[in-house]
């Protein structure tokens, strides 16, 4: 017996003797922390990748770090995310337009002094930051001489060629001339590996560049001499009838300087990239509208003295880039309500595209179901989400309500042609906010007479498509479709082309009424995934407003193109908002918890040691306060890297800690739980049903709810068929 205890006694002070000091101790947890994230690579979402550890490994995780409540709680409610962007300078080694040199380190400095310190804004319904918030680092490089003489060689056959025997006004070069020469020596890049740069840390100081993290944004700018000092402009995917005939009204997008590629840079990020030495105009809306780009809005070399121009270019070159960020790389969202992957339905997101029409018959395509399949699935490739679009047909004399919807909105107004001194001529237009307010009312009726029984996940896009009408019909006098939150409306006719008060030169833009695919795959983005309008910007000191400088080419959004192709940068948004979106859901969860045990701990002693008295319970908040730490760190390691699917992945399975947070939270104190409650954001769903029962549970509600509708309906509508 003796020898026993005094063998156990022996062993325990060899323990202690190896018991991990602090350096032992980071040491294996350290190791621990490779091991969970290696689980959590591969862990399937609904995983509790901490209930696997075995209980002998815990813990590690369970000891405190000695930060205090308020610090835990810090790092989960302000949250920098860094994002790099490669600025490309091409033609700025005196070999360019006016013989500009700029220094790498010049242009550096000035990038850092922009100061951006940017917030992840939401703009509606109203306006507020996320906890997450971008660290921008610059990075600036020369392209390579062999680069300079690709470029300039592809532009200066394509110029000679289309001048050949003849002097045109303007030479239109396609996009692709430049764009397939910058996207090739992207592609040749070694992965890690890209043109050696200059590096700026973020404007707030927060530390040196991440040289491991690829750009999220690369920016190639050209400053080359025009050839034969031709005044040229880029054509995006014009018919050649259409180039040669000149009218910038009929071309598909309005000519420009810059192109959002579709094509992806080295490292996996969007490309971008502006000429300096095509012929400056202005495009956007006309007088009284915001955000018109000008011919001086972007920096031009001849604009300034030979002898300062090296030095008068930087604070326009860094304001281009500061652009560049707000429009591409880090977009405010437009909202906040996303449709996110549920935790109780599938993950898959279904656009109904329900077709009110005016004839008996079905009524000529408005809407191309293929474009916007192969679109969102483009944006949403590798996502744990995924959408399908169906479409179902509805006849006016079918739906009393949409009769009513329709009726309700329709307004007669009176316009005056822009610049026209004749008499003002009425038209009609559809209020589209009275619109929504009927439609969202009664918007599960209208589903389910039209064959849409599950309501659930469903993005209802309602389209009035009015064949019978030759006059044009748009949204407040001015859109096709416009993005509510959970529903997008549209409107087509056999009208022809409208005028919109947008221009291009000095020419009108018009619509084509009798095609909504377009507008309706922005305003899809726009509702779904809180991807905003491509011109829409926001800074932290002037708030939201909108410059059109980016919209042109291959933007869903506004008149001022028709491609109904999406950039890099446009669908990378909408894997970012979605990460983005679950992420400020999960920790504001934690957030929520921490800030209870706050309020629970004395004054002065903001500690979990004085929050929870019993140690089985502490130990299990500080584990899980851990693994949501690793979580959220690995999530936010693959949004910097553009990894946005990944990213979605990860802040899916925090949710998992969040829980467990929230229900040690409820064991602790009553009055912890009115503090919860009264926060709102927790979601409570998550304590009251078991994950398997709530399933059962919503998808019978929804059915008695719609069962329920269609009842009363039928009683107050009864002559809907
Ligand atoms: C250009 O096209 C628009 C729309 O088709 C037309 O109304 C306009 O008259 C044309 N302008 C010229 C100068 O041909
Ligand atoms: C934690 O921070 C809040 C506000 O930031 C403050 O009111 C509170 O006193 C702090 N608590 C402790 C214990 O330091």
């Amino acid at each position: 017996m003796r020898w026993r205890e005094i063998g156990l006694l022996v062993a325990l002070l060899a323990l202690a003797h190896f018991a991990p000091g602090v350096q032992g101790n980071s040491k294996m947890q350290h190791g621990a922390k490779l091991m969970l994230m290696e689980e959590l690579r591969k862990a399937n979402i609904g995983r509790d990748v901490w209930a696997h550890i075995p209980k002998n490994k815990r813990s590690v995780w369970e000891a405190h770090d000695g930060r205090t409540i308020n610090e835990t709680l810090a790092s989960f409610t302000d949250i920098p995310v860094d994002i790099v962007v490669h600025i490309k300078l091409i033609g700025f080694d005196g070999d360019g337009i006016n013989h500009v040199k700029v220094d790498e380190a010049a242009l550096t400095r000035y990038l850092r002094g922009l100061h951006l310190d940017l917030q992840t804004a939401v703009l509606e319904p109203e306006l507020k930051h996320l906890s997450l918030r971008p660290r921008v680092h610059f990075r600036v490089s020369k392209a390579p001489v062999s680069l300079t003489h690709r470029v300039a060689g592809v532009l200066t056959s394509f110029i000679f060629g289309a001048m050949q025997g003849k002097r045109p006004a303007t030479v239109y070069v396609p996009h692709r001339v430049v764009d397939d020469v910058l996207a090739a020596e992207e592609a040749g890049l070694q992965p890690g590996s890209t043109h050696a740069y200059h590096a700026a840390p973020s404007s707030e100081g927060g530390g040196s560049d991440p040289a491991h993290l690829p750009a999220l944004l690369t920016l190639y700018v050209l400053n080359l001499e025009p050839p034969a000092s031709a005044d040229y402009l880029y054509t995006y995917k014009e018919e050649d009838a259409v180039v040669a005939a000149g009218n910038w009204s009929e071309f598909r997008s309005c000519p420009g300087a810059l192109f959002a590629s579709e094509a992806r840079a080295g490292g996996g990020g969007s490309l971008a990239w502006v000429d300096l030495a095509a012929a400056p105009h202005s495009y956007g809306p006309l007088r009284g509208g915001q955000g018109q780009v000008f011919p001086h809005s972007l920096p031009h070399a001849t604009a300034f003295l030979p002898a300062a121009a090296s030095t008068a270019i930087l604070p326009d070159l860094a304001a281009l880039a500061a652009g560049a960020v707000s429009h591409l790389a880090w977009p405010a969202l437009q909202h906040g309500d996303l449709a996110l992957p549920n935790k109780d339905g599938g993950d898959d997101l279904e656009v109904q595209i329900i077709h009110i029409h005016d004839t008996l018959a079905v009524p000529p395509r408005s809407v191309d179901l293929e474009v916007l399949r192969q679109q969102l699935a483009g944006a949403l490739a590798g996502s744990l989400m995924a959408v399908q679009v169906k479409e179902h047909f509805l006849a006016f004399a079918m739906c009393d309500l949409c009769v009513n919807a329709y009726t309700n909105a329709l307004r007669v107004r009176t316009q005056r042609q822009e610049g026209s001194n004749v008499v003002a001529s009425a038209g009609q237009i559809l209020d589209r906010l009275v619109l929504h307010t009927t439609l969202a009312e009664y918007s599960e009726i209208i589903l389910a007479y039209a064959g849409v029984h599950q309501t659930h996940n469903v993005l209802p896009v309602f389209v009035f498509d009015l064949s019978l009408r030759d006059e044009p019909l748009l949204l407040d006098g001015a859109l096709q479709a416009a993005a509510f939150p959970g529903m997008v409306i549209a409107v087509a006719s056999r009208a022809a082309p409208v005028r919109t008060r947008f221009s291009c030169g000095h020419m009108p833009r018009s619509l084509q009424p009798e095609d909504a695919t377009r507008a309706v795959l922005g305003a899809v983005l726009q509702s779904a995934f809180g991807a905003p309008h491509t011109a829409q910007r926001y800074s932290p000191a002037s708030g939201p407003g909108w410059n059109y400088l980016w919209a042109l080419g291959a933007t869903p959004h506004g008149p001022l193109s028709s491609l109904t192709t999406l950039s890099v940068a446009s669908g990378a948004a909408v894997g970012r908002n979605l990460a983005l979106a679950e992420l400020e859901r999960h920790v504001g969860r934690v957030a929520a918890v921490l800030h209870g045990l706050n309020k629970l701990s004395p004054p002065h002693k903001s500690s979990l040691k004085w929050a929870i008295e019993r140690t089985d319970l502490r130990n299990r908040v500080t584990a899980r306060l851990n693994v949501a730490a690793v979580k959220l760190e690995m999530a936010v390691s693959a949004l910097s890297a553009g990894r946005n699917a990944e990213a979605l992945r990860l802040a899916r399975h925090l949710s998992t800690d969040a829980s467990a947070l929230e229900r040690a939270a409820l064991q602790l104190d009553a009055q912890l739980t009115q503090e919860l409650a009264c926060r709102g954001g927790t979601d409570w769903t998550v304590l009251l049903w078991p994950p398997a029962g709530s399933l059962v549970a919503v998808v019978a509600a929804l059915w008695w709810r719609s069962r329920g509708a269609r009842l009363k309906a039928e009683a107050r509508y009864d002559k809907i068929y």
